[in-house]
């Protein structure tokens, strides 16, 4: 999304540093999380404050950075000398990042020597880990017994990813970039409406061929489709993306599938669709594909233009609603004009029981929209935003229709 959301306001974050070559990425999340309305409080252990500085971590989150369990200064704006328990008693979560090995072999046994783990095992408060480590620190058996541990403790561990390594070499255990640990901490405090459910969407435009360089598309950027796809994960669905080609990155943690024409969108649907509780078809699909695309480019000098033959697209929503057992259905209607009474035709044709419905002219392209609702409850407005924002009012509204589904 081109524009910041604030989806971290009114959060307070520990922001915890253990020693590890990544330290130098939380320096980043902390103004990441900032840019997004968080408050950020560092934490530092002794072994941290060796790779990146106290001072820049101070200058960075604009706080006063911890190391000590023995620093007297006011914590949480309480001078009883326990910042231990006064840092974490503010914070809606703690997140470590980096989290080295040791440190998450100490929180297995409990074990609290210095201020970080002591807020760790003293907290009040959700704690999430974002591990840091060479490729066979991760995989040693005692690091993995840990992580299993930690989990069955309530722990939420970020990542690691696999990749290129500090010490050169190559495998799991690398942290998190920022913007996946900041991606990863909106979603975990995102509600959890469709916890368990499989969500199935479509976005994008289809891409008809004429020849191998030509075909028919059109405006639809897939932003709406995107967003919707990452609010429903972000509410705990498994979602599946099926989309057209777009310039756009697939929100974390949806399964993507990348497709051009209509007929391999509907291939892709149909092939999923035996398991979804939720088909959401945000893909302005084309209408009409060449009949017989030209293997060949077509060329300019053959003489006069040449002449298209059509054939009709399959309606993959309608095929989808008309199944006998189908998921719960969610079209859009993008109209240039008579909204209202095109979106609500539509829903009956198409026989879904809700219908979005949205001006072509503010929509297309654009990073925010305006929905109007259309379903046998009559006709909601969902105002002016943000793609994702109204991407997140649609996920409550449908989580509320499968509650009585
Ligand atoms: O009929 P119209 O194209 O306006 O309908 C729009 C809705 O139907 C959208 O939800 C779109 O994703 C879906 N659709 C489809 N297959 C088509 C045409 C539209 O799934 N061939």
């Amino acid at each position: 999304m081109a524009t910041t959301l604030r989806d971290l306001d009114g959060k307070h974050l520990v922001l915890g540093l253990t020693g590890g070559i990544a330290a130098y990425k939380a320096a980043e999340l902390t103004r990441r999380l900032q840019d997004h309305g968080a408050t950020v409080q560092i934490v530092m252990t002794e072994a941290a404050t060796h790779f990146i500085t106290p001072v820049t971590m101070q200058a960075l989150s604009g706080r006063p950075v911890f190391t000590s369990q023995w620093d007297d200064r006011s914590a949480g704006g309480i001078s009883n000398n326990m910042a231990h328990i006064n840092l974490s008693r503010e914070a809606d979560a703690i997140v470590v990042a980096p989290a080295s090995a040791d440190f998450m072999a100490k929180l297995v046994h409990g074990r609290c020597d210095d201020l970080l783990s002591t807020l760790c095992i003293a907290r009040a408060c959700p704690l999430l880990l974002a591990p840091a480590m060479n490729r066979e620190m991760w995989a040693n058996p005692a690091t993995q017994r840990n992580v299993v541990q930690l989990r069955a403790d309530g722990i939420t561990l970020l990542g690691p990813a696999s990749g290129d390594q500090a010490c050169g070499e190559i495998g799991d255990g690398r942290m998190l970039e920022a913007h996946e640990i900041l991606s990863e901490l909106i979603t975990f405090f995102q509600p959890k409406l469709l916890q368990g459910k499989q969500v199935l969407v479509t976005a994008g435009p289809t891409f008809e061929p004429i020849d191998p360089v030509r075909g028919i598309t059109n405006l639809s950027s897939g932003k709406m489709g995107y967003a919707i796809a990452q609010a429903a994960h972000e509410a705990g669905a498994r979602v599946t993306l099926v989309s057209g080609p777009t310039a756009l990155a697939p929100p974390r943690g949806v399964s993507l599938i990348k497709v051009q024409t209509a007929q391999q969108m509907l291939a892709a649907v149909m092939a999923e669709v035996g398991q979804t509780d939720v088909f959401v078809s945000v893909a302005a699909v084309a209408d009409w594909a060449v009949r017989n695309p030209l293997t060949q480019k077509i060329k300019k000098d053959d003489g006069a233009p040449p002449r298209l033959d059509f054939l009709a697209n399959p309606d993959i929503l309608a095929s989808v609603a008309n199944l006998a057992s189908p998921p719960y259905c969610v079209g859009f209607a993008a109209e240039t004009n008579d909204l209202d009474q095109n979106a609500e035709t539509k829903r009956q044709k198409k026989n879904v029981p809700l219908l979005i419905g949205n001006l072509a002219q503010n929509a297309l392209g654009a990073d925010e929209n305006e929905l109007m609702l259309y379903s046998d409850a009559g006709i909601t407005r969902l105002a002016r935003a943000d793609k994702l924002v109204l991407a997140r009012q649609l996920v409550a509204v449908i989580a509320q229709a499968l509650s009585k589904h």
